[in-house]
């Protein structure tokens, strides 16, 4: 019998012992010395709460928007590729859980399932599609048409991967898809990750390398605005000075991501890099934040700190790996009430009373 799991991390370690290891060290992975990846959890712990008490938290409403589209909850599951690798229904299974849930589903571009079926898994929710801009413009023009037409609400554009991270994990394990599996939004063997010698190296880094574009500037984000109607989401800023430019392009959101920990290693914690770009963005367009969330007390302090909503990535993919669709939902769910919880008691009774001040950063005094 499966063990009783309570939190995230129980998630994770089941998910070790089911998936192989080829995938679950491209799953679980950071870039290089892994810094950024430690640092992404590490700096939920460097804040604490200041909860307010006596307020009647009898009822918590953890409703929201974001981009205009009303979810159940301020926490959204992030674009991880390659879901089939987790379990059969893949990203199918993700979109009918978020589906449930009633938030927000991020389809990455490499998925393995395609754009049409994930939307018809998830219809009546909100689906959204990451974007890769492809050295082939017609080739990354026909997934954007491609979202348009199958309901998706907004494009989330990959900032932060010009070329592949250093995995060394992936380079090791010379990391590809299982033979039976493909990037399915691809038609040809090459696009589709599904064949090719990739010589000693990670095969996706070298994927990357051939397909994905590294001379895209803020010239291609206006390009991107004018090819849609759809809002357009940059993922993958860090500083003020980025925020900045992506609201002088008109960007419609802005995520606050260093991609898990998977792309330069070294970079702040997200959490870290949150206010700063709260701050320069002065309301112009909605800000959200991915990255080492794993309890509902570090959505609580990510949404302090400005973010409209969170994104989750590795928690999905624990929770796909150990029950499909039902391991997806009970994440979910998990979450979900971890953050009521954390809300009712630091005296938030809905998402526009977590404020700036129940939130502080932990100083030298209570580290010694
Ligand atoms: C296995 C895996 C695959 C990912 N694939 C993509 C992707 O295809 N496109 C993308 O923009 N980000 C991708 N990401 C980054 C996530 O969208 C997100 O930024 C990150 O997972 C958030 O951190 P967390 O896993 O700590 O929650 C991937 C992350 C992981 C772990």
């Amino acid at each position: 019998m499966s063990k009783h799991r309570v939190c995230v991390s129980d998630y994770e370690e089941e998910a070790k012992k089911i998936l192989p290891k080829a995938v679950y060290d491209y799953y679980r992975s950071g870039a290089d010395q892994q810094q950024t990846l430690a640092d992404n959890t590490a700096a939920f712990n460097r804040w604490r709460l200041r909860p307010q008490v006596l307020r009647d938290v009898s009822v918590v409403d953890l409703s929201c928007s974001v981009l205009g589209q009303a979810l159940s909850m301020p926490l959204c599951v992030a674009a991880t590729a390659m879901q089939r690798m987790a379990h059969a229904d893949g990203e199918m299974a993700t979109a009918r859980a978020c589906k449930q849930a009633q938030t927000g589903m991020m389809l990455s571009s490499w998925a393995t399932s395609t754009i049409e079926e994930v939307s018809l898994a998830g219809e009546g929710g909100v689906l959204w599609l990451q974007l890769y801009i492809y050295k082939d413009r017609e080739l990354t023009l026909s997934l954007v048409r491609r979202a348009e037409d199958a309901g998706y609400k907004a494009i989330f554009v990959t900032v932060d991967t010009p070329y592949l991270g250093k995995r060394l994990d992936d380079v090791r394990n010379r990391f590809k898809l299982p033979s039976h599996l493909s990037m399915s939004n691809f038609s040809t063997e090459s696009m589709s990750f599904s064949e090719g010698s990739y010589g000693n190296d990670s095969g996706l880094a070298v994927y990357v390398a051939k397909a994905i574009d590294p001379t895209l500037s803020w010239d291609d984000i206006t390009w991107l605005k004018k090819q849609t109607r759809l809002p357009v989401v940059v993922k993958g800023i860090l500083t003020g000075e980025d925020a900045k430019q992506a609201v002088s392009h008109g960007v419609d959101g802005i995520l606050v991501s260093n991609h898990g920990g998977r792309q330069l290693d070294g970079v702040t914690a997200t959490l870290d890099a949150l206010e700063e770009v709260v701050h320069s963005v002065q309301g112009h367009c909605e800000v959200y934040l991915d990255g080492g969330v794993r309890r509902g007390t570090d959505v609580l302090k990510a949404l302090a700190l400005g973010a409209k909503t969170v994104f989750v990535g590795r928690p999905v993919l624990w929770g796909l790996a150990c029950q499909g669709e039902r391991g997806v939902t009970d994440v979910l769910t998990l979450l979900k009430e971890e953050l009521q919880l954390a809300m009712a008691l630091a005296g938030c009774r809905s998402i526009a009373e977590v404020s700036r001040s129940i939130v502080q950063r932990r100083g030298f005094t209570s580290r010694i």
